[in-house]
């Protein structure tokens, strides 16, 4: 698998991701939200989002897991590591990097409504509403993809990727020398 063509440019996700967090402002400015990250695909917009909130908040992460290696899909989700701060009586946003299937989020959602959440909402840089298998509520959407994998700004392939600044797509195909050499020197300005 090879690096693709760049699907959304750092310059627009930064831009994008300022106005989540100040629509988020907004909608809970007399509350105190606890924020819920998805490790590992959403540390980095988690981290952005945070930086560009103007209310209190607090902030927490949990490793669930459900693709096994690289691109394949499994519906068994598995908490990794548990919640450790309370959540009964917490208005939640759950921070997630892309929403596929959903079954990892309508397992949090679950989850988080079992220990008596006040609140839950979702917020996801990244939505495949085409590849949806069960109905989860997604209230805040960076960007809207087709079904495709994709990598960067977190998320990963294999645990590389990560630390793009951009999301590109993943391809079979072999890299044409021009947009990998174009990718090469983005990684090494930063
Ligand atoms: P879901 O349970 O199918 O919605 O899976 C969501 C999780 O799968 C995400 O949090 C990612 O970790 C991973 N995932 C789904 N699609 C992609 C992709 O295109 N690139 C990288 N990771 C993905
Ligand atoms: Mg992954």
């Amino acid at each position: 698998m090879n690096l693709g063509r760049v699907v959304i440019p750092a310059d627009e996700i930064q831009k994008r991701v300022k106005e989540l967090a100040e629509e988020i402002s907004r909608d809970y400015r007399d509350k105190k939200p606890l924020l819920i990250s998805l490790l590992k695909g959403a540390f980095i917009f988690m981290a952005d989002l945070v930086r560009n909130l103007s209310i209190p908040h607090e902030i927490e992460f949990i490793t669930l897991s459900s693709y096994t290696n690289g691109v394949q899909r499994n519906s068994n989700v598995k908490v990794v590591n548990a919640l450790k701060g309370a959540v009964r009586n917490k208005d939640i946003i759950i921070i997630d990097g892309i929403v596929d299937t959903g079954h990892t989020l309508k397992y949090l959602i679950d989850a988080l409504t079992e220990r008596n959440a006040r609140s839950i909402k979702v917020c996801a840089l990244l939505d495949k509403p085409a590849s949806r298998e069960v109905d989860v509520p997604v209230h805040y959407v960076g960007f809207k993809i087709s079904d495709l994998f994709v990598v960067g700004y977190g998320l990963d392939f294999r645990e590389k990727y990560r630390n793009l600044n951009y999301i590109a797509e993943l391809t079979e195909k072999e890299n044409d020398n021009n947009n990998s050499s174009k990718i090469q020197e983005s990684i090494a300005k930063k």
